[in-house]
Parts: structure tokens; C-alpha cells; sequence
């Protein structure tokens, strides 16, 4: 079974990740924060934003619900905006509580520019177990299958 599993604060990754679940047959499950960001909360370019907060005092990010019957899935698709050069800290958290063991897993994260750089690197820690298919950066669905 298929799962599609996204984060997206402004809906660029979301927009994604549902095409990608609808071409897939796959199920979606969004990543909610538990505290929503709002436009002030991402706002990077001011230093005391809740984002720059969470990043560089490397704080864990809850999120709302959980997977059911995680283990059924064995192939996963996850996806994400690319925030400082990697997963945003809410995708690590929701991450860390799931077993990966066994899975065949596709990264992909849309970004403002910058390249997938160490993206899957530095995910890799959060999902143990999994078997890393690929990390790709993409604009639509069809990237992700390319
Ligand atoms: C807190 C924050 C950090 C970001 N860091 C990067 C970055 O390091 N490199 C980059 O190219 N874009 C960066 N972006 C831009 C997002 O990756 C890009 O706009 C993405 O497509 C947004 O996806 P979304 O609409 O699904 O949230 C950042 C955006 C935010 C809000």
C-alpha cells in the first residue's frame, strides 16, 4: 500500500502532494502543526519569528492526529517545503514516531530556489529503517515519478 504524507505551510507542497496521491491511488495524510503557522510565524527574515525560533533552538514541532495502521504501508511518499536547507523541524518531530523499518521511501520538497542539497542526508536520522528510493526537488507530481 501507498501513502503520500505532507507538510506545507503555503500550500505550494500541498498542491503536490495531492496530485501525487490522486495519480498514485495512494492515501494522503497532511502533517498539521498543532499550533498553525501563521504569515508573522514564517516570516523569515525577522530574527524572533516562531520559525527561526524553532530552528535554531532546535525545538520539537507537534502536530495534530496520527497515521493509522502505519505498518500496512511500504512504500511512502513524503513531502515538504525545503525551510534552512532541509525538512522543517514539524516533519523531524512527526517523523521520529513512526517505525520505518522496511519501507521504500521518496523524499520530494518543493523551495524558493535553492537546490535538494543534504535535504535526504539530513532526514535520514528521523527514519530509521527506511530504504531511501530518492530526494528530488519538484514543481508537480510528474517530477516526483520522473
Ligand atoms: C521558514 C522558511 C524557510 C525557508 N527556507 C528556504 C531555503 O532554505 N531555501 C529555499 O529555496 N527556500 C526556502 N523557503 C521557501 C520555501 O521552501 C518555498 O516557498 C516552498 O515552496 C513553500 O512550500 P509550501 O507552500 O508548501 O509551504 C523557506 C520558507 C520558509 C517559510
Amino acid at each position: 500500500m501507498k501513502l503520500v504524507v505532507f507538510f506545507s505551510a503555503e500550500g505550494t507542497t500541498a498542491k503536490v502532494a495531492k496530485d501525487l496521491a490522486a495519480e498514485l491511488g495512494a492515501e494522503v495524510f497532511e502533517i498539521v502543526p498543532a499550533e498553525p503557522y501563521s504569515k508573522a510565524d514564517i516570516r523569515w527574515i525577522n530574527p524572533v519569528a516562531r520559525c527561526n525560533r524553532e530552528k535554531f533552538g532546535k525545538k520539537e514541532v507537534p502536530s495534530v492526529g496520527t497515521v493509522e495502521n502505519f505498518s500496512e504501508y511500504d512504500e511512502v511518499y513524503l513531502g515538504f517545503p525545503i525551510w534552512y536547507g532541509c525538512a522543517p523541524n514539524v516533519v523531524n518531530t512527526f517523523c521520529k514516531a513512526y517505525d520505518w523499518s522496511g519501507k521504500k521511501l521518496t523524499v520530494f520538497a518543493t523551495s524558493g530556489g535553492s537546490g535538494i542539497g543534504k535535504t535526504g542526508e539530513k532526514l535520514m536520522p528521523f527514519v530509521s529503517g527506511a530504504e531511501l528510493v530518492k530526494t528530488v526537488l519538484v514543481k508537480t507530481a510528474a517530477d516526483v515519478l520522473k
